[in-house]
């Protein structure tokens, strides 16, 4: 039995440029004699790739069993060498599961190193699991089958995030807090509304997820290197088999394309950007100038110096590492430019920034949903800086506009010259006196007092998707429901 434990670098952990030879030569175990003094030991550490591809141990050990079966079931392969296969790529993931399993870096990949072990195990049986496919639609079966996984496993994520917002939206669908643009306080909304605003962009994010599922849901295998096979495989079986909709239509469409990990790479880019603003703002509502909102420990750090800080640091790394995952996608358009069909061995760097993107956007979703949780409001001061900087100005315009009938370039014209007023006095708008207001616009009643509390202005809101906080209960509550 050959030495599973061969390592590619020198005794000093380089890779040398010498002519030195790995130590066992992988391409006997191969290609035969062809390369019979083995690869270049720079040849393998550039070519290896058992060192992350090895994450796809399980689609690999499901999509063999599966074209095992098949090649049994069209009578390609005797129903004893089927059994054999079987039991020993079941034995395998066994083995793997139970971290028993030596993953050799000579043996290049996570499919020639099953396969090997398979032979090891069961002897000749194992060396007939190749026909009428090839590494080419395999890893191509694996890794659709492996992000398909991930896009279930991120969209119950984002899932639960929806509920942790949703929930916070009820309990503050009437807590009025400055709603900003330009960062500048610009009108009252509810909190609640401001958390519902997430919620919309998460279901967004979750039916872009949907949408890349169902495309990709289709099997390569049996695509085999790039042209189809001779033998009489049936491909909607293991298609069936593997819970794909269906088998892809052309074999070199089936080798070569990675749009479903393009797609996906591309949906979580969005969702990141939707979560480093969710985190932009858990870190201004944070900050002493604001302290709208306060986090416990749970997600939080303290300063070695400074004992009075509480720093927002998951919310500044859910920030940061949107970076990684927008750094995923370009770093797969880019290997995926201009490559000729059908396969070729770039198509092996489609893995790691897909697994760094996925390990980088479910710890920002758990993180997000933990801080949702966690959060305390202080809607007091969010009703204090509501009511500041004039944000009611433009219900004092609306005002005018309804109930004196000024046309709305005009009304906005006097509520500047009220702002003006309030402003040269030092207060806040409820404060101006109605004697000042009247020598702006001699019609203005006391009536125009109601419409300008913060509480009056979120209230007032009623269009369809506005900050009233009826509207925001009965949304937060339509949500809770379909999310449950
Ligand atoms: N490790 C390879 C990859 O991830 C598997 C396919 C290799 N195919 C080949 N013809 N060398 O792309």
């Amino acid at each position: 039995m050959m030495d599973r434990r061969v390592r590619l670098r020198d005794r000093d952990g380089r890779f040398g440029l010498s002519k030195d030879k790995a130590e066992t030569p992988v391409g006997q175990l191969q290609w035969g004699g062809r390369f019979g003094a083995g690869p270049d030991a720079v040849m393998q550490a550039i070519n290896v790739s058992i060192g992350f591809d090895q994450k796809l141990w399980r689609e690999d050990i499901t999509g063999s069993r599966a074209h095992a079966a098949m090649l049994g079931a069209q009578g390609i392969l005797s129903a004893a060498d089927v059994e054999a296969i079987d039991a020993g790529l079941a034995g395998i993931a066994a083995e793997i599961e139970a971290g028993k399993f030596t993953f050799v870096d000579a043996l290049e990949d996570i499919h020639t190193n099953i396969e090997v072990r398979l032979t090891e195990r069961i002897g000749d049986a194992a060396r007939r699991l190749h026909t009428g496919r090839s590494r080419n639609d395999q890893v191509a079966t694996d890794f659709r089958l492996w992000v398909r996984g991930a896009i279930d496993s991120v969209t119950a994520q984002v899932t639960d995030l929806m509920k942790a917002m949703a929930g916070r939206a009820a309990e503050h669908a009437a807590s009025v807090m400055p709603g900003f643009t330009h960062l500048q306080t610009a009108q009252p909304v509810t909190f609640g509304h401001h958390l519902l605003a997430y919620v919309e962009m998460l279901s967004r994010d979750a039916g872009r997820l949907r949408d890349a599922r169902a495309r990709l849901n289709e099997c390569p295998l049996g695509a085999a290197a790039l042209a189809g096979t001779s033998f009489p495989i049936n491909r909607h079986m293991t298609a069936a088999a593997l819970g794909f909709d269906r088998p892809t239509a052309n074999s070199l469409d089936s080798v070569s394309d990675r749009d479903f990990a393009l797609e996906y790479l591309s949906a979580l880019s969005i969702l990141a950007m939707h979560l480093s603003r969710f985190a932009e703002e858990i870190i201004i509502w944070c900050s002493s100038p604001y302290k709208l909102i306060s986090l416990t420990d749970a997600f939080t750090t303290g300063s070695s110096i400074m004992p009075q800080k509480r720093n927002p640091d998951a919310a500044e790394l859910t920030r940061a590492k949107t970076g990684r995952i927008f750094g995923a996608l370009l770093g797969l358009l880019t290997v995926m430019k201009g490559l000729p069909m059908a396969y070729a061995k770039d198509m092996q760097e489609d893995k790691e920034p897909v697994f760094d993107a996925t390990e980088a956007i479910s710890l920002c979703l758990a993180a997000t949903a933990g801080m949702v949780r966690d959060m305390q409001a202080d809607t007091a001061r969010m009703a204090a800086l509501a009511g500041s900087g004039f944000s009611t100005a433009t219900d004092l315009a609306d005002w005018l506009v309804r109930v004196l009938g000024m046309p709305f370039r005009d009304a906005h014209h006097v509520t500047g010259r009220i702002v003006k007023l309030a402003e040269d006095q030092n207060i806040d708008l409820p404060a101006v006196k109605l004697a000042d207001m009247q020598a702006v616009e001699p019609r203005i009643t006391e009536a125009v007092y109601q419409v300008l509390t913060v509480d009056a202005s979120v209230a007032s809101r009623t269009s369809f998707g506005g900050t009233a906080p009826s509207n925001v209960a009965a949304a937060a509550a339509k949500w809770l429901e379909i999310l449950a």
